[in-house]
């Protein structure tokens, strides 16, 4: 079968201290990269890895050169975009973004032109996360300045009215309970309606496996390389990537892949509070509390 194969990453975390995400409760990303790494030499190769976004946990330098040493063993070339826990700052001087240090192979591009299709790369940390300072994110997303974002992308998507486009971004444009902010669904929304090359869309962040819609076009969310979450069961799921093939025809498929290691096989009920969160009962910085969060 003919088409562009991708494979998506997100949610890495990286941290590189040997300290699990998410007050211990994740798994550590660096033994999942290990187990993923493992099971893909089992797996077909691809064109291209997308890695959406928290690709480092905090958003520290030397996170940043852990990242971009683990990206670096996979093969061929990788596209990386920012999330709520990356900081442009230290993200755009690293490795990641410069192609020094070994890692020409990694990128963090604005779109990319693939197998017939454009790759449009969206920045939804509009809510300024992205800075050398206090955080103050409420964990949701906005695309970031947004007339300017909007603009670029329309750009972008008009001037390849005639070709399948596919957008990357790190927060779901779609409802999903706490997780996604209505201005942002509306945002997205009305960007797809205004293109119909939209075929999809690929994001992470609420580290779970659902596809959703925003506009009558499917956002496939991605599992995380560490704490993943079963939303309907309201437990935690193996860690997992997601596998996409881009057809001539316009059309998209894709699959999640969680990884088969039974040091994460077992699902545990989330704790209350994440529930709580999900449920919007509790705010962001009592669930930051809990975890220990900055
Ligand atoms: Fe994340
Ligand atoms: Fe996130």
């Amino acid at each position: 079968m003919s088409g562009f194969r991708v494979r998506q990453f997100s949610d890495t975390h990286f941290t590189g201290s040997g300290v699990a995400p998410y007050g211990g409760m994740g798994p550590d990303p660096d033994l999942v990269f290990d187990a993923v790494l493992a099971q893909l030499d089992e797996r077909p190769g691809v064109d291209l890895t997308v890695v959406t976004g928290d690709l480092a946990d905090h958003g520290e330098p030397g996170e940043y050169r852990h990242v971009a040493g683990q990206l670096g063993r996979l093969d061929g070339e990788v596209h990386v975009l920012a999330g709520n826990h990356d900081r442009r700052i230290h993200l755009g001087a690293s490795p990641l973004a410069d192609g020094e240090g070994g890692a020409d192979r990694i990128r963090m591009p604005d779109s990319a032109e693939v197998g017939g299709w454009l790759f449009a790369y969206a920045d939804s940390n509009g809510d300024g996360d992205d800075v050398d300072d206090d955080r103050g994110n409420d964990g949701k997303g906005v695309l970031a300045d947004a007339d300017a974002e909007v603009d670029r992308l329309d750009r972008l998507l008009g001037g390849a009215a005639d070709q399948p486009a596919f957008l990357w971004v790190h927060h779901p444009p779609c409802e999903l309970g706490g997780f996604s902010l209505p201005e942002y669904v509306a945002q997205v929304e009305a960007l797809v309606g205004r293109h119909p090359n939209v075929r999809g869309i690929g994001c992470g962040h609420a580290h779970t496996d659902v596809v959703r819609p925003v506009g009558g076009v499917p956002v496939h969310l991605c599992p995380s390389m560490t704490l993943s979450i079963d939303l309907d069961a309201g437990t935690t799921m193996p860690p997992g990537f997601r596998e996409y093939r881009f057809g001539d025809d316009g059309t998209v498929d894709s699959v999640v892949v969680h990884v088969d290691d039974e040091r994460w096989a077992e699902r545990r009920p989330l704790p209350q509070v994440v529930l709580d969160w999900m449920a919007g009962l509790v705010d962001t910085e009592e669930l930051r509390a809990h975890f220990g969060h900055h």
